[in-house]
């Protein structure tokens, strides 16, 4: 357990893929601070996520989440942080997370993203849209279209990968920690 010590982990990966979920209890069992930067975004704004796209626009959320993201990258005390969703599209957030975190990809099939964060039937409103404005239309195809888009960066950062679609979060906690210990 000597790397993790000195080194922030960061997970990645899409809406949905548990980044939160797993990110508490990881920073949990590490003893670690746990930091969601759209948290950050949010608590610094006083704003939601989607407030913030829809006064301001997605390229204006963009800039504070790499300013919340470059934040925690910076902070000295080694933390578990949730980078959103979105933070591989820029190439310099990609460059400070490969040289400040060892990143961890939680990878899951669209499927998956989908039967997560969608109610099943019915209405298919997307579950917490304050926070997941992309959503609002066509969330079946909006997931599966950002995930091909997004597949090549996610890879292209992550020192590891670790399949979530049909695991549990005990299970990606345990690769992650048998990771983390080589
Ligand atoms: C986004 C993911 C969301 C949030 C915003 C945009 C994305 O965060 O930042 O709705 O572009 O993938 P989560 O990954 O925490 O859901």
């Amino acid at each position: 357990m000597v790397a993790p010590l000195f080194r922030h982990v960061a997970l990645v990966g899409m809406m949905g893929s548990g980044k939160t979920t797993v990110g508490t209890q990881l920073a949990e069992g590490l003893g670690r601070r746990f930091v969601d930067s759209d948290a950050q975004v949010e608590a610094r704004t006083g704003r939601t996520v989607r407030e913030i796209f829809e006064h301001d626009g997605e390229q204006a959320y963009r800039v504070l989440e790499a300013e919340a993201l470059a934040d925690a990258l910076d902070a000295e005390e080694p933390s578990v942080i949730a980078a959103a969703g979105g933070v591989v599209l820029d190439p310099e957030n990609r460059r400070r997370l490969n040289q400040g975190a060892w990143v961890v990809w939680l990878r899951a099939d669209p499927e998956v993203l989908a039967g997560r964060l969608l109610p099943s039937g019915g209405e298919r409103a997307p579950s917490d849209p304050d926070h997941r404005p992309l959503l609002a239309d066509d969330p079946e195809g909006t997931l599966r279209r950002l995930t091909t888009e997004r597949e090549a960066l996610y890879a292209e950062v992550a020192d590891t990968t670790v399949e979530v679609t049909s695991r549990s979060v005990d299970e990606v906690l345990l690769s992650i920690s048998e990771w983390l210990r080589t």
